[in-house]
């Protein structure tokens, strides 16, 4: 079973992955990280983010050892990795790690923000997760000062509101739901109440009761 959850920077939808995967016993891949490893070879390597070809290069090297690096998360990384995300190239290069990941029992949780559309158009069950913009800010802010950050939350919502405006609108694979995705608005949700709601969602699909 393929489950594909996409949304916006800091809709929650990784949090909703790694829960998800758990309570099922599922492999979880929290793509942005893919992009986020990407953006920081390039910068590691000196190079200039809106460079093509050195993005290109770095995709092709990608090194999954490297995905549990702490700086990943850090908004400089987030903010590149929406840049490199944004070449096609870029992307194709990493298509097939994807869809393995996705392919190896016993099943695969992925969230990202063209799973549904792009990588996994068959899964099973595909779940959008919305929230608004300041409430994810908020979020986005805790977490990085429970890192050690300083972090300013207007600082933090205008990077996410320019984040969502570059990733809807970039031609390859823009961040959309898909036709049959299910919309999750976590707003109003605690993490246990999206968990909740995301499981749902998955027993409602399983059980025949929603559309496919
Ligand atoms: O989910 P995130 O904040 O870690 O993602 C970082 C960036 O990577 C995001 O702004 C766009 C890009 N990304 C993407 O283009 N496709 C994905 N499947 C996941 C992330």
């Amino acid at each position: 079973m393929i489950i594909a959850i996409d949304g916006p920077a800091a809709s929650g939808k990784g949090t909703l992955g790694k829960r998800l995967a758990a309570h099922y016993h599922f492999r979880h891949l929290d793509t942005g990280v893919i992009y986020r490893a990407v953006a920081k070879a390039v910068l590691d390597r000196g190079g200039d983010l809106h460079d093509e070809a050195s993005a290109v290069a770095a995709a092709m090297e990608l090194d999954p050892e490297k995905f549990g690096d702490p700086v990943l998360k850090t908004q400089v990384i987030g903010d590149g990795a929406s840049v490199v995300s944004a070449f096609p190239r870029v992307r194709a290069a990493l298509v097939s790690f994807q869809r393995q990941f996705a392919a190896e029992p016993p099943g695969a949780v992925l969230d990202g923000r063209d799973i549904g559309t792009v990588i996994c158009p068959d899964a099973d069950v595909k779940i959008f997760v919305v929230a608004d913009p300041a409430v994810r800010a908020r979020r986005r802010t805790l977490e990085a000062r429970a890192r050690g950050e300083a972090a300013d939350e207007a600082a933090v919502l205008a990077d996410i509101l320019k984040r969502d405006e570059r990733d809807r609108n970039r031609a390859a694979a823009p961040l959309k739901a898909a036709a049959d995705a299910y919309l999750l608005d976590n707003s109003q949700l605690d993490i246990e109440g999206g968990v909740r709601a995301a499981i749902d969602i998955v027993e409602a699909v399983r059980a025949g009761r929603l559309r496919d």
